[in-house]
Parts: C-alpha cells; structure tokens; sequence
C-alpha cells in the first residue's frame, strides 16, 4: 500500500477516536497570560511551575550565555558540547540536591532512557521492576535496556515486595516517578526504600515533577520524605526549573560510569550553553518563588474542595476523550487554556484535564479557573 495512504487511515482513525492533537501556537513566553493561536488565555497547562522559563534573571544569564558561547554547543557532551556551564550547573545541581555528583543529558528523556538501559548492561543480569504509571520515557529505557521486566500496580508496594522475592535475577531495579506526572500523586518514598532495602534491590527515582516543587526548599522527593537520596536520581530542567536539560544525581562511580557508557550523552548533541545557565540562574531563586506556587495550590484546591496537596498538578478526571475535549473547548471558549489529556498518554478512557498552577498566577487567574470549573 502506498505510505502515505496508508498514514491517511490511521490518521482518520485516530482522529474518529477522539486522539487527534492541534497543539496552540504559542506568541508569547509561558507567563500566566500566554498568547496562543492568536489569542490571550490563562495559561493552566505549563510545567514553568516556579514562573522561572520568562524570569528576567534567568533570561538575562541565558542571553549572556548564548552570546558567550553560541547558540548549539556542536556535539556531544564527549566532544563540544561541555562548557564550563555544564559543568558549573551539574556541579550546582548535585549541590542543590544532597548528592555526590550529577550528570547533565539534554533532555529528561534521554536520561531516563540511556540511565536504565546502561544500568541493564553493567549488570547483565538484571530484572527492572517499574511502577505501572510510570511516565513514557522510563516504559522506553525499559524496552531498550532488553532486559526482564516486570511492572508493580501503580503505588502497590505490597505486590513489588512480593514480585521481588521471587524474582530469579541477581540485580534487582526498582523504578518509580516521585510525583505521577498526570494524576499529580506522591510516591511513598520512605516504604519503596524500605521493600528496595529488604529485597536488595536498587532505586531509581524520576523526580521531574518533583524537584522545584516538593520538600520545604523544592529539592524533591526525599526532602518531602525526609529521607535518603535514591541510589538514581533523575530530574529535569524542562519543568519548575523553566529552563531545558535532563540530569542524574548519583554516586561518582555511578556518575562516572554514565559519562562514559549512556548512549544519549554520548551520542547527541548537548544542549546549547544558555540551558546550564538558566539551570544556574534559576536555582537562588527556588525559594522565592516556591511560596508563591504553594499559595496557589492551596487557593485552587481549596476552591475546588480538594485534599490539600503539595502538588502543582491536579487532574480533574473527565473519562471519555471526546468528553474531556468538550470540557477543555468550554474552559477555552472562556479563555482559559486546558488542554484534554487523553490516550495514549493516559488509559483509554480515562482522559482529564490536567490543570498544572504556576507560581505568577494571580488570585483572580485562580478564582477566574474555579469559578468555570464549578459552573460546568
Ligand atoms: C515524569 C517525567 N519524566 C521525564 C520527563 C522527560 O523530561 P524532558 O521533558 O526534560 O525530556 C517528563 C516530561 O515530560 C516527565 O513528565
């Protein structure tokens, strides 16, 4: 069949099922009020939790960066793409978090992805054992890391601690979000460490959400938990950190082993010069603007007469696609930006919408949000 015919098919199919995607054309950076497709809304979609992607410090050092070094770094982290800010940042990050050292990837994806597959082959006889929401780039590393694999109820640690005992693999990884990235729940940190513990298991973390947003000072999971780093690490930039870049905080040895051994850091260009920058820009600043995502949490779920949380994002589930479509047009249509979260990002079935509140929104963005919300 002719390719593009047969394209022409799964589009329309995927189109009568509710799961076509017209992403807005953004005019304007991700403040509160963004410019999409031509028009003002509140913006309740982004990941700029702490407001720090369009803060003038953060964009002032990235500026400065790009006219310092240029705006590719022309390779990867092995060749061109080290500059004395990826190195500072991974140095500040590391710092940031507790940690031994730090290793900057492009992007979160990439970390998670060439993280688990090199952990597969150091061990070579390793079972992965992966929380069955777990975000899309750890579902990948698994399947790239060929190795066994076998997937825990969402948060049931009961059935992890059981599938551990009988598992016939030496090596034992356990993965897990920190803070689901759709439903906007916490892993329990503290009882993962303690079935990783009993059953000799490693830990690997994907703080992407969570680092910026949860714990007194916005250092994540174990800071919210009040315990110990996991043996892995991850995070992003992309998210409260506003600005781009995937990273592992780990041992040296560990740290180590992935610069010379994690495909993506080896093989694809490192981000440009301005993303470390930002990275070290937006760092001081997480305390002052942490307060201000908290108050907006707290106004809106409170508004909304939902648990109290310390999660920026809250899901309001809607079910079918095509519903959660018509929701989010009615949220547009009153100018506020919500975009429908569906398959295959989410079940089948269970679409939502994915409100995410950021630090510079207004009590009035908030109210105006709730208040819509409510009435439909
Ligand atoms: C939980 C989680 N991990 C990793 C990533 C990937 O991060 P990045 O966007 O920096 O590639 C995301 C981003 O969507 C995420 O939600």
């Amino acid at each position: 069949m002719n390719l593009s015919e047969l394209a022409r098919r799964h589009n329309r199919d995927w189109a009568d099922r509710g799961l076509h995607r017209t992403p807005g054309t953004f005019a304007s950076a991700q403040h509160p009020v963004a410019c999409i497709d031509g028009r003002d809304y509140v913006l309740f979609s982004s990941s700029n939790y702490l407001s720090l992607s369009a803060h003038p410090q953060v964009i002032h050092a990235a500026s400065h960066a790009t006219a310092r070094f240029g705006a590719g770094s022309g390779g990867s982290r092995l060749t061109t793409g080290t500059t004395e800010l990826h190195r500072a940042a991974e140095s500040a990050l590391a710092t940031f978090l507790g940690a031994e050292d730090c290793v900057l990837f492009a992007t979160g994806y990439q970390a998670n992805l060439s993280t688990i597959a090199t952990l597969a082959a150091t061990s070579g006889d390793l079972c992965i054992f992966s929380d069955s929401l777990n975000h899309a780039s750890i579902i990948d590393g698994c399947r790239i890391a060929r190795t066994d694999l076998q997937v825990f109820p969402h948060g049931d640690y009961h059935s992890l601690g059981r599938m551990l005992a009988g598992r016939s693999s030496r090596d034992a990884l356990v993965i897990s979000d920190g803070l689901f990235s759709m439903d906007g729940d916490i892993a329990d940190l503290p009882a993962l460490q303690q079935v990783c513990k009993e059953h000799g298991a490693w830990l690997m973390i994907d703080d992407a959400h969570a680092i910026g947003t949860l714990g007194s000072s916005g250092k994540g999971s174990s800071e919210l938990h009040s315990c110990q780093l996991p043996e892995i690490l991850v995070g992003t930039a992309s998210k409260a950190l506003g600005t781009e870049g995937g990273f592992v905080a780990c041992s040296h040895e560990i740290a180590a082993l992935l610069r010379d051994r994690a495909r993506s850091y080896v093989f694809s260009t490192s981000t440009s010069a301005a993303a470390p920058a930002a990275v070290l820009a937006a760092l001081p600043l997480v305390p002052e603007q942490l307060p201000k995502l908290r108050r907006n949490i707290q106004l809106l779920t409170q508004r909304l007469g939902l648990p109290a949380t310390s999660s920026p994002i809250i899901p309001i589930r809607i079910g079918e696609e095509t519903a959660a479509l018509a929701a989010a047009a009615e949220l547009k249509a009153a100018g506020l930006w919500v975009p429908a979260i569906r398959f295959p990002t989410v079940a089948r079935g269970a679409a939502i919408l994915r409100v995410t509140v950021m630090a510079d929104h207004t009590a009035e963005h908030i109210e105006m949000l709730a208040h819509q919300l409510s009435s439909s």
